[in-house]
C-alpha cells in the first residue's frame, strides 16, 4: 500500500483533489497537520477537514499538539466533521513547533506521551495512529517512546528515521527502523527518501516484512511513482495527457479557492518547485515559472514547458 505524505503548504485539499482525479494508485491520504490556535482553529484549517474536500477512499486527518487538552479539542472536531481515525504527529522538526512541545518536541518525554494517551483512550472512541522520527536531539529518544506506544491499541506507527535537527536531510538512520521494526508490537509504515522505483527496491529488501510505504517528496516530483512501483505502465503521451490535466485541475482549483491572483502565482510556482523534476530541462522549466510577473505569463511558461514533452 501507498501512503502520500502530509506536506503542509503542498498536499493540501487542492492538490489531493486533483491528484486523485487524474492518478490511482495511491491508498490512503493524509492531511497535513491541523493545530490550535488561541484555542480555536484557523479557517484554513476547516477547509482542510470538510468531508466534500476529501472524497478519496480512506484520509486520515493529522493534529499537532502540545497537551491532553489540545488532543481532545481537535479530536472532538475531527469526530462532528465525519472522521474515525485521526493520527497523531509526534516529528514536526521545526524550533518554533518543537519549542513549544509539539511534534518531535514530545519525544524526550515518554512520560507525558503516556499520560496523554492515556486519558485520550479513556475518554475517545476514535482510532489513532503516530508519524514520528526517532528523537528530538538523539535517535535513542524512540527506545523509550517505543514501549509506551507498545502500551496502546493504535492503529499503525509510520516512523521517518532521522532526529529532528536533520529535518528532511542527511542520513536516513537504518538502524533505528530496524530497531523498531523488531520492538514496535504495531504495524509499521516506513517513510523517508524515496525517489525512485530503484529507492524502494532498496527499501524493501532491507526491510522484507513492510507492507505500507509513505511517500512525500518523490510523489510531487515524479506525481507516476506510485503507478511505477505498482508496476501500471503508462504510455508516454497518456502521461503528458495525464500530467496537464493534473496541472490544469490545481490551477482550476487554487484559482477558485484563492483570494487574488497574486496568490494564486505564489501557490503555482510553490507547486513547480517539485513539479518542474517531471520534465526533462527542470531548471529551464522552473526558472521560467518562477520569473512570470502574472497569471498571463505564467500560463505561457507552463504551456511551453508541456509542449517542451513531445
Ligand atoms: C515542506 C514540508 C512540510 C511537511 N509537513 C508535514 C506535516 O504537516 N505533517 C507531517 O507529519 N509531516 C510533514 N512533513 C514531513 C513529510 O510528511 C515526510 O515525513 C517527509 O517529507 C519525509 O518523506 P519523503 O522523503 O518521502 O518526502 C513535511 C515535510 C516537508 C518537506
Amino acid at each position: 500500500m501507498i501512503y502520500l505524505a502530509p506536506i503542509q503548504g503542498f498536499t493540501d485539499f487542492v492538490y489531493r483533489k486533483a491528484y486523485s482525479k487524474v492518478f490511482t494508485e495511491i491508498d490512503t491520504y493524509f492531511i497535513p497537520y491541523i493545530s490550535v490556535k488561541n484555542g480555536t482553529i484557523l479557517r484554513k484549517y476547516e477547509r482542510e477537514i470538510l468531508l466534500h474536500n476529501n472524497p478519496q477512499k480512506r484520509v486520515i486527518p493529522q493534529v499537532l499538539v502540545k497537551d491532553l487538552n489540545e488532543l481532545l479539542f481537535l479530536s472532538e472536531i475531527l469526530k462532528d466533521t465525519g472522521y474515525n481515525e485521526i493520527n497523531l504527529n509526534l516529528g514536526c522538526p521545526f524550533p518554533m513547533v518543537t519549542n513549544r512541545g509539539k511534534g518531535a518536541g514530545l519525544l524526550p518525554y515518554p512520560e507525558k506521551l503516556k499520560a496523554m494517551l492515556v486519558s485520550f483512550f479513556e475518554r475517545s472512541n476514535l482510532k489513532l495512529s503516530i508519524k514520528l522520527r526517532t528523537g528530538l536531539n538523539s535517535p535513542y529518544e524512540i527506545e523509550a517512546i517505543i514501549p509506551v506506544l507498545n502500551d496502546f491499541p493504535l492503529t499503525e506507527i509510520i516512523f521517518h528515521p532521522r532526529i529532528a535537527k536533520q529535518l528532511y536531510k542527511g542520513e536516513i538512520n537504518d538502524s533505528a527502523f530496524q530497531f523498531a521494526m523488531n520492538n514496535l508490537n504495531h504495524k509499521l509504515v516506513y517513510n523517508g527518501d524515496i525517489f525512485t522505483l530503484a529507492d524502494i527496491k532498496k527499501r524493501k529488501e532491507q526491510f522484507p516484512e513492510i507492507d505500507n510505504w509513505m511517500l512525500g517528496r518523490g510523489i510531487l516530483m515524479n506525481p507516476f511513482l506510485p503507478a511505477e512501483i505498482k508496476n501500471i505502465k503508462i504510455l508516454h503521451d497518456d502521461k503528458i495527457e495525464k500530467l496537464k490535466e493534473f496541472h490544469r485541475l490545481t490551477f482550476e482549483g487554487y484559482s477558485e479557492t484563492m483570494d487574488n491572483s497574486g496568490n494564486v502565482l505564489n501557490k503555482m510556482k510553490q507547486f513547480w518547485s517539485y513539479f518542474s523534476f517531471s520534465f526533462p530541462n527542470q531548471r529551464k522549466v522552473f526558472k521560467a515559472v518562477k520569473k512570470s510577473k502574472n497569471l498571463v505569463e505564467y500560463n505561457l511558461a507552463a504551456q511551453k514547458a508541456f509542449f517542451s514533452l513531445y
